[in-house]
C-alpha cells in the first residue's frame, strides 16, 4: 500500500541531506590533506604560493584557460615530456577535480 502523500514528502526530505552528502563525498579531513598537497607537493615545483618555480605560476586567469575536466585530467596524467608528473597513483579522479576546482574558483593567488 503506498504511503499517504505527506509521509512520502517527509521521507523525501529526510533523504535530501543524505543525497547531498553522498554527492560530495570528500571528507573535510581529505580536503585538508588536498590543500596541504597543493601547497607542499605541487608547491615544491610551482612555488609554495603557486607563484612559480621550476613549474609555472598557476593563477586563476591561466587555470581558466582549461575546462575543469581538462585541468583535472592534466593533474592526473601530467604533461608528458616535461617535469610535470601525473598524480594518478596518489589522487582519485574526484580529488583531481577538487584541485582543479580549487585552482579555478578558490585560487590562493587571488587572496
Ligand atoms: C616535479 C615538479 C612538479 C610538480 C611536483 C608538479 N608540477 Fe605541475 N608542472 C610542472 C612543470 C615543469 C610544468 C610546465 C610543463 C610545461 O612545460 O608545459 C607544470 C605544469 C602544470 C600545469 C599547467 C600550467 C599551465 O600554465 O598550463 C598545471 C595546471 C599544473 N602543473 C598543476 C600541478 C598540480 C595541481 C600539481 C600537484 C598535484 C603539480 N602541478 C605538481 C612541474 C611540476
Amino acid at each position: 500500500m503506498p504511503l499517504p502523500a505527506p509521509r512520502r514528502l517527509l521521507l523525501a526530505l529526510c533523504w535530501l541531506p543524505v543525497t547531498l552528502l553522498a554527492d560530495d563525498s570528500l571528507t573535510a579531513e581529505r580536503v585538508q590533506e588536498l590543500e596541504t598537497l597543493l601547497y607542499q607537493d605541487c608547491g615544491s615545483c610551482h612555488g609554495m604560493t603557486l607563484r612559480g618555480g621550476l613549474g609555472p605560476a598557476l593563477p586563476t586567469s591561466r587555470m581558466n584557460a582549461y575546462s575543469q575536466d581538462g585541468l583535472a585530467a592534466l593533474i592526473l596524467h601530467g604533461i608528458p615530456g616535461t617535469a610535470m608528473p601525473g598524480w594518478k597513483g596518489l589522487l582519485t579522479e574526484e580529488e583531481a577535480r577538487w584541485l582543479a576546482d580549487h585552482l579555478q574558483n578558490d585560487n590562493p593567488l587571488d587572496e
